[in-house]
């Protein structure tokens, strides 16, 4: 069985904690996009791993791990959560595999991402300065771009990169008025970038193939959520990838008939970090209610996350361009001792009502949120593990979640732990 799970909303709804779970019936995880601006959470008894770049089935020791050709790779960053593993007893000797075709993050994107952001002042977009937006740019610009495979003939990346930098340096002196950056340094980094990671370098696409003709079972990673993908999220307030499932596919190779389940994640309310526009956003009690019992400060960033109540416009929106087949509702422990709880079910725009999410943001600062009001819970639910067992309130505000969604909810979080998972 081969299963794609991604995020519905912007990010952050808890796929880590979800891939970790199904990993243990998989034989491959493949991470199909973004780069080291995603945060994934993985809590195993006592220890909590955050993966950026490894897929989260990394965690368990025997599991084939693959980085696709769409993600950027922050070398540093890959090699220090290589590192962090193997502190833990945890090795990927042999069973990580990362494309030759994917590319490279490297100390000038972080530059250009953080300068960018600086010299926008309240225009910014809010990322995470990991350099995903420069590199992907330099990907889709394709003259100045370096590529994991590029790693395996130092001489033509050292004249590859000398073009690279003067390029850059003209950029940030005439754009910035920054300092230039020296090539040398960069090129000593790639030379130990190469002598550590070209044994994980291979053909993913092929690997895939053959794994899936050996019947292999797949496990697909999505990392943000379909509300930051670049052509379907709430543009520009995006990121630089498609983060919705329809970037698996193009991310791996691997075409969507072939995968034969869709499992969407989402949090039981909504979150956001970063600039942009968010209909529910509770910026007042609420929301400091569920940012401090959800502890929703960034994995990555540390940010305070923005938060508010569940918008099922947006979901349903992400579950259909994402063909979901179930989903998984995250956090639902967060919510108890609210008394009242909201479902933002239509917006109102241009004195009409409408349940279609206008991923235009023009149109979407205009939603007006139509919400129905649910009664809450007051008790604590992180020991359930039956459906059944849940406060009726609680049963009836995911069932309610479920009819305006369409899609069913099969998997509920009641906290952060693999265990505290309810199955249905
Ligand atoms: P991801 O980027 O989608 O993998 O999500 P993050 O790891 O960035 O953020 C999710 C956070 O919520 C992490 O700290 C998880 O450990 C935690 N978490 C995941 N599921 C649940 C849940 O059902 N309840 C609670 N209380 N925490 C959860
Ligand atoms: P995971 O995989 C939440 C957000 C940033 C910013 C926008 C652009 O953990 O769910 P970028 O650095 O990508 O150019 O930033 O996207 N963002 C995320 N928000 N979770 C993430 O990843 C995110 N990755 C990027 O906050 O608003
Ligand atoms: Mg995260």
């Amino acid at each position: 069985m081969n299963c794609c799970v991604f995020g519905l909303q912007w990010g952050d709804e808890g796929k880590g904690k979800i891939v970790d779970i199904l990993s243990g019936s998989s034989d491959i995880v493949v991470r199909y996009n973004g780069g080291a601006n995603a945060g994934h959470t993985v809590v195993i008894g006592e220890n909590s791993f955050a993966l950026h770049l490894l897929p989260s089935g990394a965690v368990r020791p025997g599991t084939i791990c693959v980085i696709s050709n769409a993600v950027v790779i922050d070398p540093d960053v890959l090699l220090e959560e290589i590192l962090s593993l193997a502190e833990k007893n945890i090795s990927l000797k042999e069973r990580l595999f990362i494309s030759e075709n994917a590319h490279l993050v490297l100390d000038y994107h972080k530059r250009e991402d953080r300068l960018r952001e600086a010299s926008l002042g309240s225009n910014k977009i809010g990322t995470t300065i990991r350099g995903i937006g420069p590199c992907c740019a330099d990907k889709v610009g394709r003259s100045f771009a370096l590529r994991v495979g590029d790693l395996r003939d130092l001489n033509k990346l050292r004249a590859k990169l000398k073009s690279i930098v003067d390029y850059k340096n003209k950029l940030f002196s005439a754009l910035f008025g920054a300092e230039p950056v020296s090539a040398g340094p960069i090129y000593e980094k790639c030379k130990a970038y190469a002598g550590k990671l070209l044994p994980f370098i291979i053909d993913t696409t092929e690997f895939l193939h053959k794994s899936i003709a050996e019947e292999k079972s797949i496990l697909f990673e999505g990392a943000q959520g379909t509300l930051l993908d670049i052509d379907h999220g709430t543009f520009p307030y995006v990121t630089s990838s498609n983060s919705s499932s329809l970037g698996m596919p193009s991310g791996c190779g691997i075409p969507a008939k072939m995968v034969d389940k869709f499992l969407g994640v989402a949090k039981a309310y909504t979150t956001r970090v970063g600039a942009g526009p968010f209909p529910t956003e509770q910026d007042n009690e609420v929301g400091q209610y569920i940012r401090v019992e959800g502890g929703e400060y960034g994995t990555t960033t540390g940010r305070a996350r923005r938060c508010g109540w569940f918008d099922a416009v947006a979901v349903k929106y992400s579950a259909t361009i994402g063909s979901v087949n179930s989903i998984a509702l995250m956090h639902l422990d967060t919510l108890a001792g609210l008394k009242e709880l909201k479902i933002c079910y239509e917006y109102k725009m241009d004195d009409r009502n409408s349940s279609f999410f206008p991923a235009n943001i023009d149109r979407l600062s205009q939603a007006e949120c139509i919400y129905e009001t649910l009664p809450g819970w007051g008790e604590q639910i992180s020991e359930v593990r039956d459906f059944n067992d849940l406060p009726a309130n609680a049963r009836n505000y995911v069932c309610r979640i479920e009819e305006h969604i369409g899609k069913p909810v099969t998997m509920i979080g009641v906290g952060p732990k693999r265990s505290q998972t309810i199955m249905r």
